[in-house]
């Protein structure tokens, strides 16, 4: 003990060892930050969100990306396929897609952010078959008013070039619009948007 009162052997000790926490501290915060700019297979797979290019998707064309391990379809509309969903509207069975699921911002006729970029998880909304994509006008199968589509090849259901089910089909819903927004003009995140990641 020194004069002052104070015992410094002791202070010494506290000040070492606080440093000592506030080290540990400040590597048990650094380390999942960093781990978070670092996304495993296994958190990918359980849904980190992914980056589409869709730059070489041509008008009229579509791929097929996976997300959290479901195909999502991403399609370039055309203006005429825009322009059949004015037809359909009539003979899908939700056109104002009050009973399917899509984030709010594509609650809208052609359903999505972009006009003419359509969206969608590739499963039918009755058993989960992957739809086809049967862009053709009047194909002989399908039958002249055939304006182009979805149809799934498990049990028969159809869907607009909005993934919009037409009545009178097994599957109950349009098929579902994931959360996505564009990071630029060709980039699409999908599994994340304004608010975050789903
Ligand atoms: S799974 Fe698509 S119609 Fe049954």
């Amino acid at each position: 003990m020194s004069n002052d009162g104070v015992n410094h052997a002791r202070r010494r000790f506290l000040t070492v060892a606080t440093t000592g926490v506030g080290v540990a501290g400040a590597g048990f915060v650094v380390t999942p930050f960093v781990g978070s700019w670092n996304p495993s297979a296994k958190a990918k797979a359980a849904g980190a969100p992914v980056k589409i290019n869709i730059s070489k998707v041509e008008s009229g064309q579509m791929i097929t990306e996976e997300w959290r391990g479901k195909p999502v379809y991403v399609l370039r509309r055309t203006q005429a396929m825009l322009a059949a969903l004015d037809k359909t509207k009539e003979t899908v069975s939700d056109p104002d897609s009050a009973k399917s699921v899509q984030p709010e911002y594509c609650k809208n006729p052609h359903r999505s952010l972009r006009e003419e970029i359509l969206v969608l998880v590739g499963l039918c909304t009755h058993l989960g078959c992957a739809p086809k994509n049967r862009f053709e006008v009047a194909p002989e199968d399908l039958g002249k008013d055939w304006v182009g589509g979805f149809f799934c090849p498990c049990h028969g259901s159809k869907f607009d070039l909005a993934g919009r089910v037409f009545k009178g089909v097994p599957a109950p819903f349009n098929l579902e619009v994931p959360p996505y927004r564009f990071e630029s003009d060709d980039i699409i995140v999908i599994g994340e948007d304004h608010k975050g990641a789903a």
